[in-house]
């Protein structure tokens, strides 16, 4: 597989083929990602919960994030990187370029941030200073207590047009990519045929271009499999070969089926 790149991405758009991202965060799992040809590996802050046992990913720190951005950097060679900007690691404009070099130079190729307008800036800074960004739409882990728990979000039309909105501000401020977590797959469509750039879903309907899952979801490692995930070491005989599954799964739209949908 060629080395992916966010213009490939944006290609695979517009050609309306679809592409799997998995979250990957040691040396070992990230060559298994890479040789499986998934086309992103997200080195999330969900290691929190997977790897650190953790209830949030609130206690995520950056210097954690960096330690697995490396670690994952070593093992690849196909995937196109991301890493996770963690709590409060980007809530000014000068800590957000500060925290995004660490990221970088640990061997991200791009970084990630949840969150709407408030961000324009910063993301328009990280875009000038050469640092791709991922937006993070709909369900923001981070944010888990401030939206009552990890709810379905853009239920309500204001509620679904203000992220559509959203959105667009970050395209706008020079974001490649946009990652929209557990919203209506109705919300998931129209958020995907907005943008311009490639549209990531996980919870958010067959309709995006990419889908994500976290990896010890579809090997069935976590304490709990979301409605959203599916079981795909169920279907095949190696952690290589459920991953392979989930990539073919996605590009064949397969995967997501209606029982991993919201309404
Ligand atoms: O942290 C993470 O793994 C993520 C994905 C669930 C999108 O942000």
């Amino acid at each position: 597989m060629k080395k992916i790149s966010t213009h490939i991405l944006k290609a695979m758009k517009d050609n309306n083929d679809k592409f799997a991202v998995v979250t990957t965060y040691d040396y070992a799992f990230s060559k298994i990602v890479s040789n499986a040809n998934i086309e992103v590996s997200l080195v999330g802050d969900s290691l929190g919960n997977v790897f650190q046992g953790r209830s949030t990913t609130i206690p995520v720190t950056i210097e954690e994030m960096a330690y697995h951005m490396n670690a994952v950097s070593r093992g690849n060679e196909n995937s196109l990187l991301v890493c996770d900007m963690p709590f409060m690691s980007y809530s000014t404009v000068k800590d957000t370029l500060q925290n995004a070099a660490i990221l970088m130079q640990a061997g991200a190729q791009m970084i990630k941030v949840e969150g709407g307008e408030w961000l324009a800036e910063s993301v328009y800074k990280l875009s000038q200073c050469g640092i791709p960004v991922c937006g993070h739409v709909g369900l923001t882990p981070q944010s888990v207590n401030k939206l009552g728990g990890n709810k379905v979000q853009g239920k309500d039309k204001s509620d679904a047009e203000k992220m559509v909105k959203d959105a667009l501000i970050l395209q706008d401020a020079g974001a490649d990519l946009l990652v929209v977590e557990c919203v209506p797959s109705r919300l998931g469509a129209d958020l995907t045929s907005a943008l311009s750039i490639p549209v990531i879903g996980i919870g958010a309907g067959p309709d995006t271009d990419g889908q994500v899952l976290v990896s010890y979801d579809m090997l069935g490692l976590s304490d709990r499999l979301p409605k959203f995930a599916k079981n795909f070491l169920n279907e095949t005989n190696s952690v290589q070969e459920a991953i392979t599954l989930f990539g073919n799964e996605v590009r064949n739209g397969l995967f997501p089926g209606p029982d991993n949908c919201f309404k």
